[in-house]
């Protein structure tokens, strides 16, 4: 018996230093995908991984431990090849890749585990200087070379004129497939740094540093990236997910009240659609800056959860459009009146009903959020009928029946009771 317990206690140690092992050994696998992904070269080979095999069996003197042993690096090199595909179809969701953490700009330089070389920091002109500077005495402290582009700020910026700016840096600066793109700012920064960062030397290294609500809970999380064209939103995008996300809620402290509530729109979606405890957060809050941690944290793990499931988005992604489909048109429609979350905020009035639409109401206007507008319905439904999710006439919409619950249904858009 004493017998067991030692050695039990031997496997316990092994198998914890065998973790941590395991994590250093995963991100050097990280690295290679990106490299792999980059350089087109197929992650599979045969070759490589038989001879690995036998050098590393080589060490394993016991003929029977042996055999077991090459089975167990079978499995080893089984799950960095299923990882590398994640990364390089562009739905790799390591939860650890999203730091939350209050003065996590002053320590960029540590937490984003940048190797050293180039770094570019993509801001703008409404986001405090401060921030960008921040990261970039952190990050030359840590040996990198940093430089900073700022576009002009606003969703206008969002345009090729800006993709050209920033490519031009990088060619100009000299950087190489090696180097590392860094967004600092809102989701109009974080968007167009993550499509140069994807397109360039066809892809590149890119953390996102946002600071905005609306950027920490919703654009941090889905590797989505894009710039607009032709007046057309997003239209001219990719998938290319950052190495790590690096969040400080305090950097929501300089944001004007109406922007933070607008942010608070995709954490009530949120909460309303899948997490009943978010809600009721929102609800009680009487302090948002003290209560953001843990709303972007509640917030950050519903959708790393969702678009897990569903990386590509085309099923169950589709909860995250709870108030979008209406919340678009109305956008769109009040030609710049409503911000995005203001508008997603009177699209989510449509889908709910009874007690549960006097809860999210009654939370909207806590908030100063609009729950009403002056849009002609006919208006929006005709745009609803351009939109890409309309066929046939029918469109699946998301509805909330429950706080912290959902279901999907196919609505014809004339039926749209607006
Ligand atoms: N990629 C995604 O998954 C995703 C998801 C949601 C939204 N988006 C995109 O995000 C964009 C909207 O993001 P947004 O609302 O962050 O807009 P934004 O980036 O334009 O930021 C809003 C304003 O806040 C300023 N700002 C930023 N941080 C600040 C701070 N800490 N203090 C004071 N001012 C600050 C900016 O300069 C800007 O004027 C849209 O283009 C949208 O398409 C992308």
């Amino acid at each position: 018996m004493q017998i067991m317990i030692k050695e039990r206690q031997k496997i316990d140690a092994i198998d914890a230093e065998m973790a941590r092992l395991f994590k250093e050994r995963m991100e050097a696998v990280h690295e290679i995908a990106l490299e792999k992904k980059a350089s087109g070269a197929p992650v599979e080979d045969l070759q490589r991984e038989k001879e690995m095999i036998e050098r590393r069996c080589a060490a394993i003197e016991n003929e029977q431990l042996r055999g077991h042993y090459a089975d167990f690096l079978r499995g080893v090199i089984g799950v960095s090849k299923d990882y590398q595909n994640d990364i390089i179809a562009g739905c790799e969701m390591p939860g650890h890749q999203i730091i939350i953490e209050r003065d996590a700009l002053a320590k960029a330089g540590s937490l984003l585990g940048i190797p050293g070389g180039k770094v570019m920091i993509v801001t703008d002109s409404g986001v405090p200087v401060k921030y960008p500077q921040a990261v970039e005495n952190s990050l030359k402290a840590a040996g990198c070379e940093v430089f900073t582009v700022t576009i002009p700020q606003g969703e206008a910026s969002k345009n090729l004129d800006s993709y050209r700016t920033v490519m031009e840096a990088l060619v100009s600066c000299g950087f190489t497939r090696t180097d590392t793109v860094v967004a600092v700012g809102g989701g109009v920064p974080g968007d167009l740094a993550g499509f140069v960062a994807a397109t360039f030397m066809r892809g590149i290294r890119f953390c996102n540093i946002p600071t905005t609500l609306l950027s920490q809970v919703d654009s941090s999380v889905g590797g989505k990236t894009a710039i607009d064209f032709g007046r057309v939103k997003n239209i001219v995008g990719a998938f290319h997910m950052p190495l790590k996300v690096l969040i400080d809620p305090d950097t929501l402290a300089s944001l004007p009240q109406r922007q933070l509530h607008n942010g608070l729109v995709e954490a009530i979606k949120v909460g309303a659609t899948g997490d009943a405890e978010l809600f009721a957060l929102i609800e009680r809050s009487d302090d948002l800056l003290a209560d953001a941690g843990e709303i972007i944290r509640r917030s950050v793990n519903y959708k790393q959860a969702v678009v897990k499931a569903d990386p590509r988005e085309k099923d169950l992604r589709r909860v995250l459009n709870f108030g979008h489909t209406v919340g678009h048109a109305i956008e769109a429609l009040g030609c710049g009146r409503y911000l995005h979350g203001e508008a997603v905020a009177m699209g989510m009035m449509y889908f709910c009903s009874g007690a549960t639409r006097e809860r999210i109401a009654s939370v909207l206007a806590k908030y100063n959020l609009p729950v009403r507008h002056d849009i002609d319905p006919e208006a929006i439904r005709s745009l609803i009928a351009h939109d890409k999710k309309a066929s046939g006439g029918d469109i699946t919409v998301v509805k909330v029946d429950t706080i912290g619950s959902y279901r999907f249904e196919k609505v014809n858009i004339q039926d749209l009771a607006l």
